[in-house]
């Protein structure tokens, strides 16, 4: 039967909280005593792990955006990755050299355009496919010869909540396994790892911001375009977070990579632009802030959701600011996801739309 909203207004909201959950129950059996243990990843997975050289990531829409995170990730560790679209890796000619593993992302399991992209890339002699998919009994699924299941549960708003954060943990699960190969000690995997079973906590407190961003979401509502701004993986949540608002609210917006403001869009900002911005506790911090400067002195109304251990202050009205965690730079994705997804819903329910069925969008994209 259809599963009830219980006290929720919308299915979108209610999959927005079981987020701890369902990211519990991803890493569920799948670590031990500080370790990954590879068999998550089906029969034979540490045989095939052994030869990989670099990875393809392949996706579609939302599972697209937890791709590009991944990509940091892996090459962070010391693993070769590369991220595309499925409808562009699908019509043109990648070159798929020895030890290519072939990764898939998807929800569904069904969406046309990366089904095609796996059985190109198998025909052109891929290594290995691993599928991270949402549904067992999926075509995805049954045609990857690995696979990591994420355990969102059926998703039934067609903007992607949970399903996108469970595949960030099941792509952190992969980036620890290959990178083990590579540069990841025992000492940063037992990190990483402590630092990924902290995460259901995390984002149920970042689930505690819900009734600030509703407030939030009223100075967002009236507007026509907004900027989202991010570097590193932050850059690929605040296109996930730009996806969300587009999908749901139709508010026109973009991302950027923040260093990259000065090239175009710091023509569009005037007072009527909203500028959101995430800003984790890493390296690229200073960065970021001095971009946002730039935002600040050409008038922009400036949304901030930064680590709550960071020291920033921004001086005069028109500034926003929402403190997240303080939360670790490797599961930092995960956690400010959370407050895009809620600002998304919150100005979509002031604007009227209708949240778990936006016009136009399916939830899933089986024909091309
Ligand atoms: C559709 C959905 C999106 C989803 C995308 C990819 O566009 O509306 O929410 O991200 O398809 O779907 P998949 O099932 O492959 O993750």
């Amino acid at each position: 039967g259809v599963a009830d909203k219980g006290p929720y207004r919308h299915y979108m909201l209610k999959e927005i909280f079981e987020q701890p959950t369902v990211i519990a129950d991803t890493l569920e059996g799948r670590i031990h005593d500080g370790r990954l243990l590879e068999s998550c990843f089906g029969v034979g997975a540490s045989a095939l792990l052994d030869q990989v050289r670099q990875v393809h990531i392949v996706a579609c829409g939302t599972s697209y955006h937890a791709g590009l995170v991944a990509r940091y990730w892996l090459e962070e560790l010391g693993v070769p990755a590369s991220v595309e679209v499925a409808s562009e890796y699908r019509y043109r000619d990648p070159v798929i050299a020895p030890g290519t593993l072939f990764v898939s992302i998807s929800q569904s399991g069904e969406t046309a355009d990366t089904l095609a992209a796996l059985r190109g890339a198998k025909a052109r002699g891929c290594l290995g496919s691993l599928a991270i998919c949402n549904v067992p009994e999926s075509s995805l699924v049954r045609e990857s010869g690995l696979v990591l299941m994420t355990r969102a549960g059926r998703e039934i708003g067609v903007a992607s909540t949970k399903a996108f954060t469970t595949q960030l943990v099941a792509l952190r699960l992969l980036s620890i396994a290959l990178g083990r190969r590579h540069a990841l000690t025992l000492e940063r995997e037992q990190l990483l790892v402590s630092e990924l079973t902290a995460l259901p906590a995390q984002v149920e407190a970042a689930l505690a911001l819900n009734k600030d961003i509703e407030r939030l979401a009223e100075a967002f509502a009236d507007k026509h375009h907004a900027l989202f701004l991010g570097r590193g993986t932050q850059y690929a949540v605040a296109m996930e977070g730009a996806l969300k608002l587009k999908e749901i609210s139709y508010i026109h917006a973009e991302a950027y990579a923040a260093g990259e403001l000065k090239h175009g869009p710091l023509a569009l900002v005037d007072p009527t632009m909203p500028v959101l911005c995430v800003l984790p506790d890493n390296a690229l911090q200073e960065k970021v802030v001095s971009n946002l400067q730039e935002v600040r002195a050409r008038g922009g109304e400036l949304f901030l959701f930064a680590d709550a251990g960071l020291d920033v202050h921004f001086e005069g009205s028109g500034v926003h600011l929402l403190r997240v965690g303080p939360v670790s730079d490797s599961i930092a994705p995960v956690v400010f996801t959370v407050p895009l997804q809620l600002l998304a819903y919150h100005v979509a329910v002031l604007k009227g739309t209708d949240v778990d069925q936006p016009r136009n969008l399916a939830k899933s994209v089986t024909v091309e």
